[in-house]
């Protein structure tokens, strides 16, 4: 019987995949049947055990999304190495944490450039080469729940998030008509380097569990299933949404 959801033969971007978010998605693609290219600045040793043990190929690309300087240089190792890129998960992204009133700039443009101007270039360079054979594709942006609400101390990355959310309705509304899908995931609080410092702070720590109807803190594991449907036949009418993956946090 078809599976909607199978996800063999099709080769998958993700960026940032050596650890946290980045590396559940990517495992979850493997373990549905698709060859990975794993993009990032750190060594993708773990993630490219974990990919292989799930019986994927797999396909590092070593490039630091800070600049575009690498953009054209990952869609062409992809595709040599996929023969066609069918999946692309922007995931890479950074905070940086302080009061607005003494926000740098430093942290402004280090934030953006990752999360928002990298994670559009590389989905217009992905896009050049899904619309080129006519055959479409799926694109994925990691959203935030600072896509729907302000945070505090994270200026940079509200804003990223929240322009993230936008991008995604842009782009779907531009290439939806042409078979590309493109979509958001909004994962809630999960345990990540990115919320280490969180974490470490007993106080937001407690209130933030306690706000989460779940119970839990995320694992990276419980984006796997929003991701491989985002991204497999299963989704081929669902565009420019943002779906939250968040322990029921947004339904409070
Ligand atoms: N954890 C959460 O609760 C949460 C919630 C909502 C959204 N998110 C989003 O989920 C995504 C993944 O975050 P995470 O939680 O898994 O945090 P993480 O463990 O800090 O992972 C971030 C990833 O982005 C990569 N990255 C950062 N700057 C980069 C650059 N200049 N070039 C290439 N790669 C770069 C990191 O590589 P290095 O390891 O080399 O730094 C790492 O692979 C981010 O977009 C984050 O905003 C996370």
């Amino acid at each position: 019987m078809h599976n909607p959801f199978d996800l063999s033969g099709k080769t998958a971007i993700v960026t940032g995949a050596n650890t946290g978010l980045g590396q559940g998605i990517a495992v979850a693609l493997a373990r549905a049947g698709a060859a990975i290219v794993a993009v990032g600045r750190s060594a993708m040793t773990e993630t490219e055990r974990l990919c292989r043990e799930a019986g994927a190929r797999f396909h590092g690309v070593e490039a630091d999304l800070a600049t575009l300087a690498p953009i054209e240089r990952i869609v062409d190792e992809g595709a040599r190495f996929g023969g066609r890129i069918d999946v692309l998960v922007n995931n890479a992204g950074v905070i940086r944490r302080a009061d607005a009133i003494d926000f740098t700039e430093a942290d402004w443009d280090a934030v953006m450039n990752v999360n928002l101007k990298s994670a559009f270039f590389l989905s217009q360079a992905a896009a050049r080469r899904m619309l080129a054979d006519g055959q479409g594709g799926k694109i994925i942006n990691i959203a935030s729940l600072l896509s729907f609400q302000g945070g505090i101390r994270i200026a940079s990355y509200t804003a990223s998030k929240s322009g993230l959310a936008g991008l995604t309705r842009l782009l779907a509304c531009e290439w939806a008509g042409k078979g590309i899908n493109v979509n958001a995931i909004a994962p809630g609080y999960f345990v990540t380097n990115n919320t280490q410092a969180l974490r470490e702070d007993p106080k937001r720590s407690a209130e933030i569990l306690g706000r989460i109807p779940a119970g839990r803190w995320g694992d990276p594991a419980d984006l796997g299933g929003a991701a491989v449907f985002l991204a497999s036949s299963a989704s081929d009418y669902v565009h420019g949404i943002v779906l939250p993956v968040d322990g029921g946090w947004l339904a409070r």
